[in-house]
C-alpha cells in the first residue's frame, strides 16, 4: 500500500489492524526515504543536525505529520490565547548581561527531589506517542535516556509503564488522571509504583478538557492497534481519549490526601496556577508543584505560566520544588523560569515534534538544543552554575 492510499484509508477510519501492523513494523533501514509510519516520514540523522532550534523541529514535524495529528499536538482550547501567551510572555522578559566573569567551567546540573539531574529539564507528560511514531513512548524513553533526562509518562500513553521501564535508562515518573472508579485508581497507583515509577505526578487542572475546537475539527481517528494500557475498562475509542471519558470530575482535595496516604512515591501536583492552591497542595502533602496551564489545552485566557510562577514560588517559599511548563522553546526561557523561582522546567510539544521527525534521536536532539542554549545563556550572563541564576539575571 502506498502512502497516499494508506493515509486515505486512515482518514476514513477504514484501516484494518493487520494493515497498521504491517505499516509500522518495517525497519527504517529498509525504508530509505519511504514512509515507515502512517503519520510521519522518517528523518535521517543528517537532517536532524540541520534543525538548529525548536521552531525548526516543529516546522519539519508539521510538514511530515498527518495534519490531524499535528493539530492534536499543536492545538489547545478555544481561541488558543493561553498557548500564545505562554510563549509571548517569555519574550517580554529581558535579561541583564554581565561581562568578564570566568565562565570557562559551566555546570547546568541541579538537584530535584534529592536526585541529581544533568540539567533542569524534564519531558512533560503527553499522551498518544504512537500517533506520532511507531515506537511511541518506547522511542521517547530511549530519547530521554540518550539525552539524560527524566520522562513523565502520561496516563494516556499508548505504551505501558512496564514496557517503558524496560527500555528506560533514566528515571520515569508517572502522570495520573484519577479514574472515576477509585478502585481502578488505587490499582493503577499501586501498579505504577510496583513498576518502578520514581514519582507520581497528579494532574489537577483538568476535570474536563477545554473546548478543543482545532482538535475536534481535525477529526483524528485512532487506528486499530493503538491502545491505552492505563485506561482500564475503555474499549476502542473512536477519537483520542478525552478527559471526560477517563477522569473524575469529582476529584477534590480529599482525593489528594487519599492518594498521599496510599503511595510512598513522591507526589507532585501538576496544574497549580494560584498561590492559594499551592498552599493547600503543600498542606495535602505534595512533594512538589508543577505550575502548568496544560499547555493551553484546558482553560483558555488564563495567564501564561511564567506570569503565575513568581506568585506561586513566593507562596511556596522553598518548602517544595516548583516546576514550570508551557511555552518553553529557548534556553533563555529556562534561565527566566529558574530566575523566577522554578527548580526545573518541563517541555511538552517540542519533544513530541522531535519524536515525529526522528524518533528517539529526535527527542534527544530537542533536549540537546535546549541544553546548549541554556549553557550559552549562562555563559553570556556570566553565571557558571544553576544556583547563580537568580533574579539578578533579569533586566528589571
Ligand atoms: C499532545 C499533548 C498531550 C498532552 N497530554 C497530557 C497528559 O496526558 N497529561 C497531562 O497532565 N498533560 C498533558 N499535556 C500537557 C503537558 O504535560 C504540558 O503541560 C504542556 O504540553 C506544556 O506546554 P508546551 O507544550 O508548550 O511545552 C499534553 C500536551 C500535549 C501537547
Amino acid at each position: 500500500m502506498n502512502r497516499k492510499t494508506f493515509l486515505t484509508a486512515l482518514g476514513a477510519g477504514a484501516l484494518g489492524s493487520q494493515a497498521l501492523k504491517a505499516a509500522v513494523v518495517v525497519p527504517t533501514s529498509l525504508c530509505g526515504t519511504e514512509w515507515n509510519h502512517p503519520y510521519s516520514r522518517s528523518t535521517g540523522g543528517a537532517q536532524l543536525a540541520e534543525l538548529l532550534c525548536l521552531d525548526d523541529v516543529e516546522a519539519l514535524a508539521q510538514r511530515q505529520m498527518l495534519s490531524s495529528v499535528y493539530d492534536f499536538v499543536a492545538g489547545g482550547a478555544a481561541d488558543e490565547l493561553t498557548i500564545r501567551w505562554n510563549r509571548e510572555k517569555y519574550r517580554d522578559i529581558r535579561l541583564q548581561q554581565r561581562v568578564l566573569a570566568d565562565v570557562s567551567d559551566l555546570d547546568c546540573t541541579t538537584t530535584l527531589l534529592g536526585k541529581r539531574l544533568a540539567m533542569p529539564i524534564l519531558l512533560a507528560p503527553t499522551a498518544n506517542h504512537r500517533l506520532v511514531h511507531p515506537d511511541g513512548e518506547l522511542a521517547t524513553a530511549r530519547g530521554a535516556g540518550l539525552a539524560g533526562v527524566t520522562m513523565v509518562l502520561s496516563s494516556g500513553s499508548n505504551t505501558s509503564i512496564e514496557a517503558v521501564k524496560q527500555v528506560a535508562t533514566e528515571p520515569v515518573w508517572f502522570q495520573l488522571y484519577v479514574s472515576k472508579d477509585r478502585g481502578l485508581a488505587r490499582a493503577l497507583i499501586q501498579r505504577v509504583e510496583a513498576a518502578g515509577a520514581a514519582a507520581l505526578c497528579v494532574t489537577v487542572d483538568s476535570p474536563l478538557d477545554g473546548p478543543r475546537n482545532r482538535q475536534n475539527r481535525a477529526k483524528l481517528v485512532i487506528p486499530p492497534g493503538v491502545g491505552y494500557p492505563h485506561y482500564l475498562g475503555i474499549t476502542a475509542p473512536p477519537t483520542v481519549v478525552t478527559l471526560d471519558t477517563v477522569q473524575a470530575q469529582l476529584l477534590d482535595w480529599r482525593d489528594i490526601d487519599w492518594i498521599r496516604s496510599i503511595t510512598k512515591m513522591p507526589m507532585l501536583l501538576k496544574g497549580i496556577m494560584s498561590p492559594a492552591d499551592a498552599e493547600t497542595g503543600i498542606k495535602a502533602g505534595a512533594d512538589g508543584l508543577i505550575v502548568s496551564n496544560h499547555g493551553g489545552r484546558c482553560l483558555d485566557t488564563q495567564p501564561a505560566t511564567i506570569e503565575a510562577l513568581p506568585r506561586v514560588a513566593q507562596q511556596v517559599n522553598g518548602r517544595v520544588p516548583v516546576i514550570v511548563d508551557g511555552g518553553i522553546r529557548r534556553g533563555t526561557d529556562i534561565v527566566k523560569a529558574l530566575a523566577l523561582g522554578a527548580t526545573a522546567v518541563q517541555i511538552g510539544r517540542p519533544y513530541v515534534y522531535g519524536l515525529a521527525v526522528g524518533g528517539a534521536e529526535g527527542v534527544a536532539h530537542v533536549v540537546k538544543i535546549l541544553r546548549q542554549e541554556l549553557l550559552l545563556a549562562m555563559a553570556l550572563l556570566g553565571r557558571r552554575n544553576i544556583a547563580a541564576l537568580d533574579r539578578t539575571v533579569l533586566w528589571d
